[in-house]
């Protein structure tokens, strides 16, 4: 196998935040080398301490950076609370975490590592993209220097999950998702578009239960809540593996159906902010600033992903 794909991730956990981390520490494809907290679905206090807390669960120690307690313009919202619970990890309850995050802003600390390295690292961004936008506006060589970002967020053609246009973490912050857009940086974008393909049915996790791990039971304990709200407002027993999926950009691309375009985010205040647009018929004349998935083998993914978490329990010696 190649040498796997050195990558920081930016993140607000988040139930499936949570379960993003654990398909990367279970991938070999891909070596996790930092984390930087960002607010989202729950205030940066929290997202920073789950980041630290998840880590130390899974035995991975990789350094945590606190970052953005608030989008750059617009007033923040708690959507996130009543999906992922008060904590942001649902019913799960680990431990106070003994670590502490590393002394730098998580802006400086995505500029320092970029810059150390320039083209060498990958960031994947599955929170709103506030600590991206500023560390483009701060040092004007970031961008340049990531070799590629992988962004879960927006809704093409799909409706949006927290107005009937926008997706969370676009909505959360139209103007950082703007900026990182028009950045340069070659971007993969993973929408609802894609994401809403990919459920974990409540048999899925029966059967992560069958190894008795407490990886397993975290598992469990972390998308109860996420899962009690796709029951009662989306319908389905089950949920959404949105974080999760960005993982396919690197371990399994050749599920997802992938287009290029000119992809923007409104951000006029209207009742379509945050709506992400991609100009299908080229009549912005603007060239293409990313590839889009708009379509996944849903379920295959959801099969890979059960398997990886399988082997992650077993080389714990867990199942
Ligand atoms: C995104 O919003 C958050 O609630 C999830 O963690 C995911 O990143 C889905 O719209
Ligand atoms: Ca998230």
């Amino acid at each position: 196998m190649s040498s796997p794909t050195r990558l920081i991730l930016d993140t607000d956990p988040g139930a499936d935040d949570a379960l993003a981390i654990l398909l990367m520490l279970a991938s070999p494809e891909i070596q996790l080398e930092a984390v930087t907290a960002v607010h989202g679905n729950v205030g940066i206090e929290k997202t920073t301490r789950n980041a630290l807390a998840i880590l130390e669960f899974l035995n991975a120690d990789i350094p945590v950076a606190r970052g953005c307690s608030r989008p750059l313009i617009k007033s923040p919202h708690n959507w996130g609370e009543s999906v992922h619970g008060a904590s942001g990890l649902g019913q799960a309850k680990l431990p106070e975490p003994k670590t502490e995050p590393v002394g730098l802003h998580a802006v400086d600390y995505l500029i320092q590592r970029f810059l150390a390295e320039p083209k060498e690292l990958t960031l994947f961004a599955v929170g709103p993209l506030t600590n991206i936008a500023l560390a483009i506006r701060k040092e004007p060589k970031f961008a340049e220097a990531v070799k590629e970002l992988v962004v879960m967020g927006g809704a093409i053609r799909s409706g949006g999950n927290v107005t009937p246009l926008a997706e969370f973490n676009i909505h959360e912050d139209p103007h950082a998702a703007h900026i990182v857009f028009n950045s340069g940086i070659p971007i993969t974008l993973i929408p609802l578009d894609a994401t809403y393909k990919c459920l974990l049915a409540p048999a899925d996790v029966e059967r992560l239960l069958k190894t008795g791990s407490p990886v397993a039971h975290f598992v469990r304990d972390v998308m109860a809540d996420y899962m009690a709200f796709y029951s009662k407002y989306e319908g389905f027993a089950g949920c959404a593996l949105h974080d999760p999926l960005t993982v396919a950009a690197i371990i399994a691309p050749e599920l997802l159906h992938l287009e290029e375009h000119y992809v923007d985010v409104d951000v006029s205040g209207g009742v379509s902010t945050g709506k992400t647009y991609a100009d299908f018929m080229k009549v912005s004349k603007k060239p293409a600033n990313m590839k889009v998935a708009l379509d996944v083998k849903g379920r295959e993914f959801v099969e890979l992903f059960l398997e990886r978490i399988m082997s992650f329990i077993h080389a714990q010696g867990g199942g």
